[in-house]
């Protein structure tokens, strides 16, 4: 458990670096450092393609991981159930952000108005919920799974 720990913080930091990547266009035309795009979708596409084929599945991944771990006892169950919930908070983020740009990709009509802005409120809160996930993941789950993990094969 403990070289899993350790794997799976290291995947985190890769995985918040490539975020970060995706979102930096975003952020430029936000911060006034970069002119509106003439293609949205070149922009969007990036963070589309990493909340599909990285963040959703890692949740699965994850829970499957810690499962074995925690559900057998009644500490870990409720361990287990906070870290479920947050991932249903950040797949409902998800969701909302995904919302938000198809409906930047299909309304042109809003769009000017809309990169002048860049007013993607669910994008920068799942930024915000996802970094303080891997946080509470690395300061509580991973302990608690790894003690829990250790009386288990005493
Ligand atoms: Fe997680
Ligand atoms: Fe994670």
């Amino acid at each position: 458990m403990q070289a899993l720990a350790q794997a799976l913080t290291r995947q985190h930091e890769k995985m918040l670096k490539s975020l970060d990547e995706s979102l930096r266009p975003f952020a430029r035309i936000r911060d006034k450092k970069a002119p509106a795009p003439s293609d949205a979708q070149a922009v969007a596409q990036p963070l589309l393609g990493w909340m599909q084929r990285v963040f959703l599945p890692h949740l699965v991944e994850e829970e499957d991981l810690f499962r074995p771990a925690l559900q057998s006892s009644e500490e870990g169950g409720q361990v287990l159930a906070d870290v479920v919930a947050q991932h249903d908070r950040l797949r409902k983020l998800v969701n909302q952000s995904r919302e938000e740009i198809h409906l930047l990709l299909r309304q042109a009509s809003i769009r000017e108005a809309w990169w002048d802005t860049v007013d993607l409120c669910a994008v920068w809160a799942f930024r915000r919920a996802f970094s303080e996930h891997i946080e509470h993941e690395r300061q509580e789950v991973l302990p608690k799974a790894i003690a829990l993990q250790m009386r288990r094969q005493e």
